[in-house]
């Protein structure tokens, strides 16, 4: 057993327009340890991007605990989460969320000045790590989706997070482009030892993962293998 990483006991969340018909996430224990890739499959609205919302501190549950690298996210507060989000956590999204006004570089680079580190050089090389030499200067506007989705990985790397969480990183991509981004992103975390959190809708992504998560109406469950996954 490695280290833990992400722990979230009893987690239950109930949105306020949610009335009593249910909530999104009904008692959630999860340990994760450091290093691993884990794929979230479930269907539309079982809560797998509420469960990141809550890892990440950008929402607080209704009940239940939540450990980051030991810390509790609770204890810690608004100023202490956001801290841990901007130089612990990576974040990408289906839809790449980057700034259009700033260029692939400044995109990079303006991530890791927010962790105070005030240096183009990680930014520089990060994105000749993920293919974009040459590309540095573009607006995403210039860049096709896969190469904005490159940008938005190292992005996410460059201020070297211990864990990345992705939101269906490649469901805004064609199936080619999508199979060599995941390979991309489970590649680098490998290689920097980067726990991965990825939600996924795509089946061929859990042959990459180490662990493989299903929810289920805000209940997750742990899948043995791939095939097992397509029952
Ligand atoms: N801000 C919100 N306010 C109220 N209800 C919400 C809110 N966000 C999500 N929900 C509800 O919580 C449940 C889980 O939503 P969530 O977005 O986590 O699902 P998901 O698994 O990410 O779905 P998808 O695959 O479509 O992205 C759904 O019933 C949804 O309607
Ligand atoms: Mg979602």
């Amino acid at each position: 057993m490695g280290e833990s990483i992400i722990r979230t006991y009893g987690l239950w969340k109930r949105y306020e327009v949610q009335g009593h018909d249910g909530a999104a996430i009904r008692g959630v224990d999860l340990d994760i340890q450091r290093g691993q890739i884990v794929v979230l499959f479930g269907k539309s609205g079982s809560g797998k991007t509420t469960y990141l919302n809550l890892i990440a501190g950008l929402d607080m549950p209704t009940k239940g605990r939540i450990e980051i690298d030991g810390q509790d996210l609770a204890v810690l507060g608004e100023a202490g989460r956001t801290l841990l989000r901007r130089n612990k956590l990576g974040f990408v999204f289906q839809f790449f969320n980057l700034l259009p006004t700033l260029t692939a570089l400044e995109n990079v680079y303006l991530a890791l000045e927010l962790t105070g580190v005030a240096d183009a050089k990680p930014a520089l090389e990060t994105l000749a790590l993920v293919d974009l030499r040459g590309k540095e200067n573009r607006y995403p506007h210039e860049l096709s989706g896969g190469e904005q989705q490159r940008v938005a990985i190292a992005r996410a790397l460059v201020k070297k997070p211990s864990i990345i969480l992705a939101d269906e990183p490649t469901g805004n991509l064609d199936s080619a482009t999508g199979t060599q981004i995941l390979a991309l992103l489970v590649e680098t975390c490998r290689a920097a030892g980067t726990t991965l959190i990825m939600v996924s809708h795509a089946l061929n992504t859990c042959e990459y993962a180490d662990r493989i998560l299903r929810m289920t109406d805000g209940r997750i469950v742990e899948v043995s293998t791939c095939e097992a996954l397509a029952h």
